[in-house]
C-alpha cells in the first residue's frame, strides 16, 4: 500500500512480477512495502489487528485450509497459521516468500507457493476452506483482481469463505490517497501505487464468481466485502 521507490526502470502496473521483484529486493523494503514499516514489533501489531478483522467476517478455524493470495513476508500468515490446519501464502514476488520462509520457519503448517500474478496455478479445484486477499487489490488492475475472486472460486471447496479488501474511495480516507495520487504527472505515475474500489466494485465481482451472503463493511480508509461459495443447497443463495 505504500509507495517506496521502484527502481529506474519503470514497468507497467500488470507486470506484477518486475514491479513487485523491484519493491523488495531487501528484507527491510520489502516490510516497508507491505506496512510502511520495518520494525518487527509495529509489523505484529499490524497483523493481529488484521487476524481480526479475519475473525469478524469469515472466521479462521482449527481444521481450515487457509490460502492467502499476495501474502507479502507473512505479516498475517504470522498469525492465522498457528490456529488453522495449513496456511499456504502464494505471492507473485520470490524475494516476499524468501523473507516469509525467514519469519514463518517455526511454523510447521506453513507451505509458499510463487505464483504467476493473475492466476493460482498448482493450487487444486476445492481443496481450500478459506481464501483471503487484504492490502493486495489496491496494487492490481481490476481485471485482475476479478481474476482472483474466480480463482478463489475454483480453489474453495464447497462452503468455503471468501475475504478481500481495498482502499474504500467513497470514504474520506479513501479519497484523501485518490487525491494524492492524482498528483502524479501521468507518465509519472508509480505502477504500484493504490487504486481504490468502491463497495460495490468488490460486491460485484464476488456476485459475478456465484459467492453466495455477500456481506461488505466500510471502516476508515477500507471497505471490506466477504462471502461463501455455495454449497449446491438452492438454500444457500
Ligand atoms: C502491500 S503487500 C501486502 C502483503 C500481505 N497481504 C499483508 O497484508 O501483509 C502486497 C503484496 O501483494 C503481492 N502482489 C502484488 N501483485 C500481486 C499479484 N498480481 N498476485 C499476487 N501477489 C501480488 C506483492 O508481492 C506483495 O507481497
Amino acid at each position: 500500500m505504500n509507495t517506496p521507490e521502484t527502481s529506474k526502470e519503470q514497468h507497467r502496473r500488470s507486470q506484477y512480477k518486475a514491479v513487485w521483484a523491484a519493491l523488495s529486493d531487501t528484507h527491510d523494503r520489502a516490510k516497508l512495502s507491505v506496512t510502511g514499516t520495518a520494525e518487527e514489533a509495529q509489523l505484529l501489531a499490524s497483523g493481529a489487528a488484521s487476524l481480526v478483522a479475519l475473525q469478524q467476517t469469515i472466521g479462521i478455524h482449527p481444521g481450515d485450509v487457509v490460502l492467502e493470495v499476495g501474502c507479502g513476508v507473512g505479516r498475517v500468515g504470522r498469525h492465522v497459521a498457528p490456529l488453522c490446519q495449513q496456511w499456504i501464502g502464494c505471492d507473485v514476488s520470490a524475494n516476499m516468500l524468501r523473507f516469509a520462509a525467514e519469519r514463518l520457519r517455526d511454523l510447521p503448517n506453513v507451505e509458499l507457493r510463487e505464483i504467476s500474478g493473475y492466476h493460482l496455478q498448482g493450487v487444486a479445484d476445492a481443496s481450500c476452506d478459506v481464501v483471503y486477499c487484504t492490502v493486495v487489490f489496491m496494487h492490481l488492475e481490476s481485471w485482475d483482481r476479478y481474476n482472483y475472486v474466480l480463482e478463489a472460486a475454483r480453489v474453495l471447496r464447497p462452503g468455503g469463505r471468501l475475504y478481500v479488501d481495498n482502499v474504500n474511495l467513497c470514504s474520506d480516507e479513501g479519497w484523501a490517497v485518490f487525491e494524492a495520487h492524482r498528483r502524479f504527472p501521468p507518465d509519472a505515475r508509480p505502477p504500484h501505487i493504490t487504486e481504490c474500489s468502491t463497495p460495490q466494485e468488490l460486491e460485484t465481482y464476488l456476485k459475478r464468481a456465484g459467492f453466495a451472503e455477500i456481506q461488505s463493511r466500510v471502516e476508515g480508509l477500507f471497505v471490506r466485502v466477504w462471502g461463501h461459495k455455495p454449497k449446491g443447497n438452492p438454500d444457500d443463495h
